[in-house]
């Protein structure tokens, strides 16, 4: 049988490089560049297995890796690679669910409680020595506990989001699905409502779909519209589920209080976004998952689904099998 190759996008630590050794020659690169994409499609157009994070394929790459039978993404989220043409060339594409939702959970509760409590202008009031005074009403935050959480996409994280709030800060759930999620509402009391109304009671709205077709803009000027004017927003699924010049402007002229971003159209953010200099506004440079231990559990993951893949070695998870 010909030699297997693997080629990796990503730092990946020495005990991951040699697992993929032992089945496969590895191609290894941390990052894409102008100076060695000829030698990184060089590597794919052998390659059997492409492992690696923010792996931006296209169809003409594609065309140019006959052999490749199964993509490894080290996300959960898949949206920013090319599925349909996948599936026509039957090319398997794993991802990794579960190892990073309550990391990701967590940085929404980070997000909601910096918007709520005015964290970081706060803080860089005192850095830059403008606390000259007693903290007074211009500066008071808006309470967490208590407050309604309204959370769009019930799945892994939005589920570990509404745990957090539920029992951690005692705030009534609502959330917006497909379908309703009766383990949730039996566990945390979590109400479904319809996306309408979630966003005309929820104090506190919450993000987390995946971005597709159907979810692209869902937070236009009219839905930001109908969310209360003292209300936040706070996302951590993907940038382009919220039109952000609308999101500027409803920030801009009160039609909200605040927002929490984790997630961009464009990544990265460009520091002279209006988003990036407003008070009210929270961001954040794609770091739902990052941490140390959960990237290296996301990294972990992604190689044994190739492994899985190409060796048959274990189980994988797999999108499109
Ligand atoms: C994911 O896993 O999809 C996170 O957003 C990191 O990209």
């Amino acid at each position: 049988m010909a030699e297997r190759r693997i080629v990796t996008l990503r730092r990946l630590d020495e005990a991951q490089l040699s697992r993929l050794r032992q089945i496969a020659v590895v191609d290894a690169f941390e990052d894409l560049n102008e100076t060695n994409q000829a030698q990184f499609m060089e590597a794919l157009s052998r390659a059997h297995g492409l492992v690696g994070g923010k792996l931006e394929l296209d169809e003409v790459m594609l065309d140019k890796a006959p052999s490749l039978e199964v993509v490894s993404t080290i996300s959960v989220g898949y949206d920013h690679l090319p599925l349909a043409a996948m599936n026509e060339r039957g090319i398997l594409l794993c991802n990794t669910p579960d190892v990073l939702t309550e990391t990701t959970a967590d940085t929404a509760f980070a997000l909601i409680m910096a918007t709520q409590r005015r964290l970081v202008e706060l803080s860089t009031m005192v850095r830059e020595g403008r606390w000259t005074a007693h903290v007074d009403r211009e500066h008071f935050g808006s309470d967490v506990h208590g407050k309604t959480l309204g959370i769009v996409g019930a799945g892994r994280i939005g589920a570990a989001i509404a745990r957090r709030g539920a029992l951690g800060f005692g705030m009534p759930i609502l959330y917006a699905a497909n379908s309703a999620k009766p383990e949730l509402e039996a566990e945390l009391g979590a109400r479904h409502c319809s996306l309408d109304e979630l966003l005309s009671r929820a104090d506190i709205v919450c993000l987390v779909v995946p971005y597709n077709a159907d979810t692209h803009h869902l937070m236009d000027a009219g839905a930001l519209a109908r969310m209360k004017p003292n209300a936040a927003l706070i996302n951590v699924a993907r940038g382009k589920v919220v039109d952000e010049s609308a999101l500027v402007e409803a920030l801009e002229r009160g039609v909200i209080r605040a927002a929490g971003l984790d997630v961009f159209a464009e990544e990265p953010l460009p520091a002279t976004t209006p988003l990036a200099a407003m008070d009210n506004v929270v961001v954040l440079p794609h770091i739902g998952s990052a941490t140390h231990e959960t990237r290296d559990a996301m990294a972990r993951r992604a190689v044994d689904n190739i492994i899985g893949a190409l060796a048959g070695e274990g189980p994988i998870s797999a999108v499109n099998e």
